[in-house]
C-alpha cells in the first residue's frame, strides 16, 4: 500500500490528548520523542518505539505523534503504511497484546503467550479466521512493576497468568 492511497485519521487531537493522559505508555514515547528533539526526521524511529510500547500503531497513536512533532497527519500517517515494518491496527474485534519485554518474560510472559496461541491458534501478528481476535506482542509497555502485563483492547492488566488470560478470551468469546 502507498502513502498516497490512505487517509490519515480522523478523531481530534485534543480527544486523543486526553486519552493519552492516563496511559504511562504515550509519557515514555513523549520521553523518547524528548530525547531525539522532536525533530521531524526522527519520526521513523519513534514510530518504532511507539510500536514496541502499545504491540501496533492506532490512529490516536499516530495523531500523538504528528501533534508532539507538530508534522501533519497525513504525513505519519503516510510513514506508517509506507513502510512494511510497522504494523496498523489489525482487523480483529479484540486486540490481546503480550509484554515479552525482559521483566515480563522472566515472571512467564512466555507461558501466557504460549496459553493464548494454543488456545487461538494463531501466532503473534495474525488475526483468528473469525476476525475475533488479534494477537500481537510488545516490548517493555513500561508496566514492569505489575509483570507479567497483558493489553487487552488497550486496558493494561497485571500479573496476568496462562489461566488469566485465557479466562478474558472466554469473556470475549462468550459474547
Ligand atoms: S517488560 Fe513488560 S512492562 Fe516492562
Amino acid at each position: 500500500m502507498t502513502s498516497a492511497s490512505v487517509q490519515p485519521p480522523r478523531q481530534s487531537t485534543k480527544s486523543t490528548l486526553d486519552h493519552a493522559s492516563g496511559d504511562k505508555r504515550f509519557r515514555i514515547l513523549e520521553a523518547h520523542m524528548k530525547k531525539h528533539q522532536f525533530r521531524h526526521d526522527a519520526l521513523i524511529e519513534v514510530l518504532h518505539k511507539a510500536q514496541e510500547l502499545f504491540g501496533f500503531l492506532e490512529s490516536d497513536l499516530l495523531l500523538f505523534v504528528a501533534h508532539k512533532l507538530r508534522l501533519p497527519p497525513s504525513r505519519v500517517y503516510g510513514v506508517a503504511t509506507f513502510y512494511h515494518f510497522f504494523t496498523l491496527k489489525p482487523k480483529g474485534e479484540h486486540t490481546c497484546v503480550v509484554c515479552m519485554g525482559t521483566a515480563c518474560y522472566v515472571k512467564g510472559a512466555d507461558k501466557v503467550l504460549a496459553a493464548v496461541q494454543e488456545h487461538t491458534r494463531i501466532k503473534p501478528g495474525e488475526t483468528t479466521p473469525d476476525n475475533q481476535l488479534s494477537l500481537l506482542t510488545a516490548r517493555c509497555i513500561g508496566a514492569c512493576g505489575i509483570a507479567p502485563a497483558v493489553v487487552y483492547d488497550g486496558a493494561v492488566a497485571p500479573r496476568q497468568t496462562p489461566e488469566s488470560a485465557l479466562e478474558q478470551l472466554g469473556k470475549w468469546e462468550a459474547k
